[in-house]
């Protein structure tokens, strides 16, 4: 199984899918690991382990993801064989002609228990609405904003004096486990 990594920020999740693979837990190979931001440490993390990277050129748009972008790096991902395209903190939607190049096989990592807050710093959302708890989940991509069919989820209880930079790191611990364990059970299924 080949696997494509699109993130846009610290890359911890890819770093977890990582590990899972150095430790035998997960039958795969990381073949790309792209990126909208430059400056992006995910691109740190797989060049310090000799992996190919590459940059989304999003022509100067914040947070649109335009469609000449997405034929690219659809492209991109098929030249380097990818079998699985995995969103690991990327921050743009993904849409038709990326989604028609993986039919069903892209997946992502959200921070809550979708459908709850879907969008940006779900965590936040979480803390602000109140909830007993919240957590993480990996669910198959379709054309809308954190929706798809569901993988894995896991919760994460909310606790008093929680600040957003804490009830975040809670959930990022769930999401380092679930991540690897969603792609096992998903690839598992495609094979
Ligand atoms: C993760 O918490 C992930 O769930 C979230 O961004 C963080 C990326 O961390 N993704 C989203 O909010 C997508 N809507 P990482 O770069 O350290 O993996």
């Amino acid at each position: 199984m080949r696997l494509g990594i699109l993130g846009s920020g610290s890359g911890s999740n890819m770093q977890a899918i990582l590990d899972a693979i150095d430790a035998g837990h997960l039958d795969a190979e990381i073949a790309l690991v792209l990126s909208d931001n430059p400056d992006a440490y995910i691109l740190e993390r797989a060049k310090n382990r000799a992996i190919a990277t590459g940059l989304i050129d999003c022509r100067g748009f914040r947070s649109k993801f335009p469609d000449e972008a997405q034929a690219e790096t659809a492209a991109a991902l098929r030249e380097a064989g990818v079998d699985l395209v995995c969103l690991a903190g990327f921050m743009r939607l993904v849409k038709q002609p990326l989604l028609d190049a993986f039919p069903g096989r892209i997946l992502n990592i959200h921070p809550s228990l979708l459908p709850a807050f879907p969008g940006l710093e779900a965590w936040k959302q979480a803390l602000e609405a109140g909830v007993p708890e919240t957590g993480c989940t990996v669910h198959q991509v379709d054309a809308g904003m954190d929706t798809g069919p569901t993988i894995l989820r896991a919760k994460v209880p909310v606790q008093p004096g929680d600040t957003p930079e804490s009830l975040h790191a809670r959930i990022q611990e769930q999401e380092h486990r679930l991540y690897p364990e969603a792609i096992r059970i998903f690839a598992a299924g495609i094979n």
